[in-house]
């Protein structure tokens, strides 16, 4: 039931902080202890290499959760689109270790990898937010994300449960294995400082509404740009932009821009940064720039430690493995609102089914 709000995805946007602390409550003990199945970590602790899979917003939170498995157990770790995966003839480790994450837990083109590598006698988890879920089924083992049913085909809240899960499961990998950056990395208080700093965000959205009438209904395509994880969530961000509004949006790794795609910034193109990283933001800020001589219209999402004046959208600070938790939110909103302001059926995009299961 979608109560007050007139679209499921502004109730699903809204709901994050809460699934953020029911899902850290779930796996994190009050003292910050792993609660995740001894089994799954015994698994994976015997892996050379991960793999992640997933199709389009679950492959994006893959994208996230590299970082975070390679930072805190120092395991090498792909991220696979999964459509592609499953007929590349991949080379695999010796060991590898098969992470699905999916929504719905029903999607085909990620089924068919779990098939392969099933047949191959590989280890599996699906994290999923569907108990019983066909992925989940035939998987060695599932974690639940417990975000609630996501009715809205643009998904919001599986990707930052997803995100969130994946640094619980890295921790506690890393943590079982002796890892003192593990071990040091406060996850349960992190998580709680990202909840409060989504709420920040979503309690702005009126601004959000203001800057998609102003910037975004009229525009046929816009960007979305950053560099390392900030790039990561650019392609997220550019998702949804494309699938509820039909405005041509891409995510760019900034310092490509250079490399060809500025050729498309015209008067007036909206273009977003995301400079959430310290090694990175003051690159990706000299990227903006160079949009904006050639006349785009300019937004920068930064956190408080590294705002400078004139940014638009300044997050609360928390660990730089998490900003991809807060800097989607501004990007979810307003796709929400241009869609809204669209007149368009925001839940319900043409073309497009909230499970996707055909290959
Ligand atoms: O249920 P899944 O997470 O496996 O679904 C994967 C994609 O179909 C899904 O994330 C899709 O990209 C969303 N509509 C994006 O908002």
């Amino acid at each position: 039931d979608k109560g007050i709000y007139p679209y499921y995805m502004l109730k699903e946007i809204n709901e994050q902080p809460n699934v953020l602390r029911k899902l850290s409550q779930k796996y994190l003990s009050e003292d910050g202890q792993s609660k995740i199945d001894p089994k799954i970590l015994e698994a994976m602790k015997a892996a050379d290499r991960l793999y992640i899979v997933g199709a389009g917003t679950s492959y994006h939170a893959g994208l996230v959760g590299k970082n975070m498995f390679e930072k805190l157990v120092g395991i090498p770790t792909e991220v696979e689109v999964a459509s592609e995966f499953a007929y590349a003839d991949p080379l695999f480790s010796e060991k590898p270790f098969f992470i699905f994450l999916t929504q719905s837990g029903e999607t085909a083109d990620s089924r068919v990898v779990l098939q392969n590598v099933t047949k191959r006698g590989f280890p599996t988890l699906t994290i999923t937010n569907v108990q019983n879920s066909t992925l989940s089924r035939e998987a060695d083992y599932t974690l639940l994300l417990d975000a609630g049913p996501e009715i809205s085909v643009a998904s919001t809240k599986a990707y930052t449960a997803q995100i969130a899960l994946e640094a619980i499961l890295a921790k506690s990998l890393g943590e079982s294995l002796g890892l003192k950056r593990a071990a040091d990395f406060n996850l349960r208080q992190q998580l709680g400082l990202v909840a409060t700093g989504m709420q920040a965000v979503i309690d702005e959205k009126d601004h959000f509404d203001e800057v998609s009438k102003q910037y975004f209904v009229e525009a046929s395509k816009a960007f979305y740009i950053g560099r390392g994880i900030d790039y990561y969530v650019s392609l997220e961000a550019a998702l949804k932009l494309k699938e509820i509004s039909y405005i041509i949006a891409e995510g760019f790794a900034s310092g490509e821009l250079k490399h060809g795609t500025i050729a498309l910034i015209e008067e007036g193109t909206p273009v977003v940064a995301i400079a959430t990283q310290a090694k990175t933001a003051s690159l990706t800020r000299n990227n903006l720039e160079e949009t904006k001589s050639r006349g785009a219209k300019t937004f920068t999402i930064s956190t408080e430690s590294l705002a400078e004046d004139g940014d638009d959208i300044v997050l609360q600070d928390v660990d730089e493995m998490l900003t991809p938790l807060l800097s989607v939110v501004p990007a979810q909103l307003l796709a929400y609102y241009t869609s809204l302001n669209k007149g368009l059926n925001v839940d319900r995009p043409r073309n497009l089914a909230k499970s996707v299961t055909v290959e």
